[in-house]
């Protein structure tokens, strides 16, 4: 018999997951909760919000799974991991007390200072006036955070002290992120590039994922405010093996050490946001789950079979296990409803998904889409994640952007530079 694996959330990342999980010769049925229109094409969906822990904590002891695979950061911070483990469900996903790595930067900054992993210097405030104050003597560029959950979006890079403190009253007072800015991170600025290595980790030990590159700001050249991310690839030619290799022991095995210290031992997939410059690499910030877009193209190269990869996580026996990559590089674009970051509409027909289905090297991950007796209908902010593999950076790009080109819904917009650091580097 084989397996029945649970994937918790219904963006592009869920797609990616439950397409290599279902591809496993392990798994018998992959259910997904609540899913979208692209992943109802390949699992059962069913409509439980990824954020509602009882609810889905109630589908997976119904359905008799054999493993839940948690795809947001919102039921990991909201205990769901915990819940399945004390049921005795297996479960990809750190729990409620590791998440916190990702749920509190507050938190997250003050163990990588404790424990001299290199990181911006930062000061952590809730009182408004303190911070503010405190705003007022510090040199621009300055980095302004909501501590708690912000979808990606309470992070405010400041080039003026003006611009820095209004920020500030958006995050403290406005409370545009809600709750989440009860607390802020006030951060130096780091210069540098920035690249996204993910791991899984077993509790003890680390097996890194293959590197890659997100473009977080709206615009091209990454100008404008902060996204959940515009694109993605891999390989980032800036993480060479050398540099992997450092931010391992300088970075992700000592977290991995100083969260068990701490008693909440990591197990699941970790996501170290880094800032390389001139041979240095610090954090920036962590993640307590998969990237999006950074999953789709880092999946797309996966040449192994990614279900005893995610047992072997949740088991903590990662020993002895490798993975296989293609050589290749993907390359994903997001295709998002125009507006975002900011207020969008939803409901609008995407036309030209059949256009792109068979072409070779493509696949479009859904994220924000709803099947409708109508179509295809738009249903989020960022919306279909197009993803290319072939041999260089310049070919996929071309490829994802090919395919791009043939879909269309009104308002649409992405980002056309994708990949273009990479892009730069392999022509000098
Ligand atoms: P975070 O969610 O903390 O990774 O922040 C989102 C984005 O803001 C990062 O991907 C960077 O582009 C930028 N950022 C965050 N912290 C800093 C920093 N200390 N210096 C420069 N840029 C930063
Ligand atoms: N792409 C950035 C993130 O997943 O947080």
């Amino acid at each position: 018999m084989g397996l029945k694996v649970l994937v918790v959330g219904g963006g592009g990342r869920e797609h990616a997951l439950v397409w290599k999980i279902a591809a496993s010769p392990l798994v018998d049925s992959v259910i997904v909760a609540p899913g979208n229109a692209g992943i109802r094409e390949e699992a059962e969906c069913v409509p439980v919000a990824a954020e509602d822990v009882a609810g889905q904590l109630a589908l997976a002891l119904a359905r008799k799974v054999d493993l839940v695979v948690i795809g947001p950061e919102a039921p990991l911070v909201g205990g769901l991991s915990d819940q399945l483990r004390a049921r005795g469900i297996a479960v990809f996903g750190p729990s409620q007390a590791a998440a916190a790595l990702e749920g509190s930067k507050a938190f997250m900054k003050d163990l990588l200072a404790r424990y001299r992993i290199p990181s911006a210097g930062h000061r952590t405030f809730t009182d408004p006036t303190e911070a503010l104050a405190h705003l007022r003597v510090s040199p621009v560029p300055v980095v302004i955070k909501a501590s708690g959950l912000a979808a990606g979006k309470g992070v405010i890079v400041a080039t003026t002290r003006a611009e820095a403190e209004a920020g500030l009253g958006r995050i403290m007072v406005e409370r545009e992120f809600g709750e989440a800015g009860a607390e802020v991170v006030i951060e130096d600025f780091l210069p540098g590039e920035e690249a996204s290595l993910l791991a899984l980790v077993d509790g003890e030990r680390v097996l890194p994922l293959a590197g890659a590159q997100d473009h977080k700001a709206v615009g091209e050249g990454d100008r404008g405010p902060n996204t959940g991310g515009m694109g993605a690839y891999s390989p980032a030619p800036v993480l060479d093996a050398a540099l992997t290799a450092r931010a391992i022991d300088e970075i992700l095995l000592p977290t991995v050490r100083a969260m068990a210290r701490e008693g909440r031992p990591y197990r699941g997939v970790l996501y170290a946001g880094l800032m390389i410059h001139e041979g240095g690499i610090r954090v920036l910030e962590f993640n307590a789950r998969f990237g999006d877009p950074e999953t789709q193209p880092i999946l797309m190269r996966m040449r192994s079979d990614l279900v005893p990869l995610l047992l072997a996580t949740a088991t903590g026996s990662l020993a002895g296990q490798v993975i296989d990559w293609d050589e290749r590089v993907a390359l994903c674009v997001v295709m998002s409803a125009g507006g975002y970051p900011g207020a969008y509409k939803k409901g609008d027909r995407i036309e030209g998904l059949e256009a792109v289905r068979g072409m070779a090297g493509v696949k479009v991950f859904h994220a924000g889409t709803e099947a409708t007796e109508a179509g295809i209908v738009t249903a989020g902010g960022r919306v279909l994640g197009v993803t290319a593999l072939a041999d260089d950076v310049a070919a996929a790009q071309g490829l994802a952007y090919a395919a791009v080109d043939r879909i269309r819904w009104r308002g649409s917009y992405c980002r056309r530079d994708i990949g273009y650091r990479a892009v730069g580097r392999e022509k000098r």
